[in-house]
């Protein structure tokens, strides 16, 4: 049997590796941009500055809005406005994250007049403790997560939301 190649395979070949090498060109640069952000290092554990004073806090739950600077999401960098509601609990201060366990509506310290000292949602009448647990009987099925803080030169700096570690 001969090894020699035939005419006919060596332009087959050829076509086959030019073909797969413009290809390849052609799709790395789509295969780079799908995966993106991926690729990117995590913004995971950043703190975010807030105007709270740390001092100026009390055991009454206020509401601090603050602005997550050049937030990625996916393929998109923007500024995101967020807020927490911080208070302080003995010498901790605590913040926690206002989106509803049930359907994510934004939750209100003492929203309802039947209900002092709770956080109340008014999508569906959900309510909270200070402490951020979800009363029984009402929509939301988990506590509200929290805020992991900071006090940078007097002012409140918010990090990762985690869960509910009061409860
Ligand atoms: S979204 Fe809050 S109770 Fe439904």
């Amino acid at each position: 049997m001969s090894s020699k190649v035939s005419r006919r395979q060596f332009l087959s070949y050829t076509l086959m590796g030019t073909g797969g090498f413009m290809a390849s060109a052609m799709l790395m640069p789509m295969v780079r941009f799908a995966i993106d952000p991926v690729l990117q290092p995590s913004a995971d554990g950043e703190l975010i500055p807030t105007s709270q004073k740390a001092d100026a806090l009390t055991e009454e739950p206020v509401k601090v809005d603050f602005v997550i600077k050049d937030r990625k999401d996916a393929w998109y960098v923007s500024d995101v406005a967020d807020s927490a509601w911080v208070y302080k609990q003995g010498d901790e201060i605590i913040a926690l994250h206002p989106t509803c366990k049930h359907l994510g509506c934004t939750v209100n310290w003492e929203g309802d007049d039947k209900n002092p000292n709770r956080f109340f949602c008014p999508c569906h009448d959900g309510l909270y403790e200070k402490n951020g647990q979800n009363v029984a009987g009402t929509p939301p099925l988990g506590p509200l997560d929290q805020y992991e803080v900071e006090v940078v030169d007097g002012f409140v700096y918010l990090g990762k939301v985690v869960e509910n570690q009061l409860v």
